[in-house]
């Protein structure tokens, strides 16, 4: 019984530790992916569905990223996930172009290597499963738009 209740207590305090943010920060409407890159349907909604909760701002926070200590690692992933990549934030501060031709090979990469979206995130979430069209999609897309508008 005391051992219980001393699980209980740390489980409470635990709740107070400090954590990465759990905030969605505004972002500028035309900066995002979608406005600037003016993807087709198709690879924005696949993006949408797997990517933009730890990628973007307009993240859909689960119940469990207010519970520590699973909200941790949680917040953890939104907090890098979007300093790598953030389609809410495509063009970075001072930016008027997009250059950073390198992060649509990243994405492509990871995609078609499975490394994206992590592997638990997936798992909770059903929708994110990438197909093998859905893979080809986004790596199509972006070896278009390399073509057509990089480099
Ligand atoms: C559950 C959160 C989560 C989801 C969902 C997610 N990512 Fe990530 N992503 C991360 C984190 C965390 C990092 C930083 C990893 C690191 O620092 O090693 C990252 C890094 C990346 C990077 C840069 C590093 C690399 O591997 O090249 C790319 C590109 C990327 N993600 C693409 C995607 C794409 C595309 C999707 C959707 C198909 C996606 N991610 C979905 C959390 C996520």
């Amino acid at each position: 019984m005391k051992k219980l209740l001393l699980l209980a207590a740390v489980a409470a305090l635990i709740q107070f530790a400090p954590a990465p943010p759990k905030t969605n920060p505004q972002s500028d409407p035309a900066r995002t992916f979608a406005a600037v890159m003016k993807p087709p349907a198709a690879v924005q909604n696949i993006f949408h569905r797997a990517c933009f909760d730890c990628h973007s701002n307009e993240t859909i926070w689960p119940w469990y990223a207010s519970v520590a200590p699973v909200s941790w690692p949680v917040r953890k992933h939104v907090e890098d996930g979007r300093k790598h990549i953030n389609f809410s934030e495509w063009l970075k501060p001072g930016e008027t172009n997009f250059t950073a031709w390198s992060d649509l090979e990243d994405i492509c990469k990871a995609v078609r290597e499975k490394t994206m979206p992590l592997p638990y995130y997936d798992w909770l979430h059903p929708q994110a499963k990438l197909s093998a069209a859905d893979r080809q999609t986004v790596c199509q897309w972006v070896d278009t738009a390399i073509a057509h508008q990089g480099k």
